[in-house]
């Protein structure tokens, strides 16, 4: 330990800029810098992907750590997070993680065959910091998604004394499933494989074993901790999580505000704030060039960045597409994921040239250039446990449209009448999974737009608006003391 500081060892399969999928990579980047500067000794532990061993200047903490049911040794290597703050160790073992693809798929999208093991592994190196000599002793474990879910049942079944452990729920859908036989194969007792245990419908669950095990839940909003103790949004653990309510909490993400920053972003043709709130025109006329749209003054540009995954809405937007295009609104979208979704988005691209842009992939740069370029920004999700992008672009002056679910509605503020007079209105919210819905507040947005006083004043209310980590940050620290008390 470093000094008589706070011990954390944040457990996590993704950590932007190194390696990230969705918001849990960039969660792992700024919670811990957040921490930091509270003062606490957070240090992150990470499988060594090749992009991973490639990005840090690594040395070597521990060789020849054997694991069961590992049958090779690894090595435990140790360096600093890109910009300086964050140290993190980091898990070398070329044959569970130095391969081409993707963290958790191959490049076709499959999942990798031998993630309980890879994920297994990882889970088994944090417990061990908690009984070895080694140069980190954690008094917690925060460990994030199911790929972490081993870690407290590793910690409860072991003699040794043991760090309290926190399981960060970002996403109930992901629950790591895999065959009974997984139980055996990491040493865990029989008993665990029930229904007070990690079993699940015959299965092992990862996230089952985090929640089950774990010292203390949080999940990424307020909301969404409540959506998940019911049928529709538990995903078959909403049981489990209602017995646990008094020990489940949620806390709002917060966005790392260096990186989204429109006064300063370097991706930006023009930076701007909300003083000087006309220049951002230039970054939408540079993104429609950019993505081969021909100029239209007056109409919007609406942004997307998406997985494209059920869980993003994307089906609501389908059958729209033409009644939203009718109104000359533009849309630029960039996302990837499921295959036939992006087909689909790519057909409409082609038949409406003038008006849908679609890239397929992943595009930090491009990310940027649609939250200052958009006008608005659309999240019509079917869930949403907390959401980034729709702080990023309030953040931008870009107006999000969003459906209220989880972190949403818990962070944009609908421009109702009364909302707009008393100047908190910050984007646009609809209630059902319902198309017909979405078209309305589409519509709706698009209306406001063309008021140029009310739009400048909902921008300046978004761009005002404090998403950065430091209060979420605290509400870890108390939270974390609350377990050491
Ligand atoms: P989720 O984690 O469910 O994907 P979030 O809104 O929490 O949703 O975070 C998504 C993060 O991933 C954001 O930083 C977003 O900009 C980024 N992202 C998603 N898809 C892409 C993409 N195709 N290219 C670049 N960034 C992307
Ligand atoms: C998940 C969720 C998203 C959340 C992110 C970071 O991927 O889908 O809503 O913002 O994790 O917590």
């Amino acid at each position: 330990m470093n000094g008589s500081k706070l011990g954390v060892l944040f457990v996590t399969s993704e950590a932007y800029p190194l390696v990230k999928t969705g918001g849990l990579g960039d969660v792992s980047y700024a919670l811990p810098n957040a921490l930091r500067e509270l003062g606490v000794d957070v240090r992150l532990l990470l499988p060594g992907y090749p992009a991973v061993l490639e990005q840090l200047s690594l040395v070597e903490v521990h060789e020849d750590i054997r694991l069961s049911p590992l049958q090779e040794p690894i090595r435990l290597l140790a360096g600093t997070m890109p910009g300086g703050m964050t140290p993190v160790y980091v898990i070398e073992c070329p044959s569970l993680y130095q391969r081409d693809g993707g963290p958790y798929q191959d490049n076709a999208g499959k999942d990798w065959p031998d993630n309980a093991l890879r994920f297994g592994i990882l889970s088994k190196v944090a417990a061990k910091f908690c009984n070895h000599s080694f140069l980190f002793k954690p008094l917690i474990v925060h460990c994030n998604d199911w790929q972490t879910g081993l870690v407290p049942a590793f910690l409860t079944f072991n003699p040794n004394p043991r760090a309290r452990t926190v399981i960060s729920v970002h996403n109930m859908a992901y629950q790591g499933l895999f065959g009974p036989e997984v139980v055996e194969l990491f040493g865990l007792p029989t008993e665990s494989f029930s229904m007070f245990g990690l079993e699940f419908h015959s299965k092992a669950s990862f996230l089952k074993a985090g929640l089950y095990y774990s010292t203390w839940i949080t999940t990424v909003s307020p909301s969404y901790a409540k959506d998940i103790q019911t049928p529709d949004y538990g995903c078959g653990l909403d049981g489990l999580l209602t017995e646990r309510q008094k020990e489940l909490t949620g806390i709002l993400n917060g966005i790392d505000t260096t990186a989204w920053n429109p006064e300063t972003d370097p991706y930006l043709s023009r930076h701007y704030n909300t003083k000087s709130l006309p220049v951002k025109v230039r970054n939408t006329q540079a993104l429609r060039t950019k993505l081969w749209l021909p100029p239209a003054k007056q109409a919007p540009l609406i942004g997307m960045i998406t997985r494209l995954t059920e869980q993003k809405g994307i089906d609501l937007l389908l059958p729209i597409i033409p009644d939203i295009i009718k109104t000359g609104t533009q849309l630029a979208i960039l996302g990837s994921g499921d295959e036939e979704l992006e087909k689909s988005l790519q057909d409409l691209a082609k038949r409406y040239p003038k008006h849908i842009s679609v890239t397929i992939g992943y595009n930090e740069e491009l990310a940027h250039q649609i939250e200052a370029g958009a006008n608005m920004f659309l999240m019509p999700s079917e869930f949403e446990p907390c959401g980034l992008n729709q702080m990023y672009s309030m953040r931008y002056g870009t107006l999000p449209i969003v459906r209220r679910t989880g972190g949403l509605g818990d962070t944009v503020v609908d421009a109702t009448p009364d909302n707009i007079q008393n100047q908190v209105a910050t984007g646009f919210v609809f209630e059902e999974k319902d198309s017909d819905e979405l078209l309305a507040c589409v519509q709706r947005a698009i209306r406001t737009f063309r008021d140029k006083t009310t739009w400048r004043q909902l921008q300046i209310n978004a761009m005002s608006r404090d998403f950065s980590w430091h209060k979420s940050a605290q509400q870890y620290v108390s939270l974390y003391h609350q377990l050491l008390d």
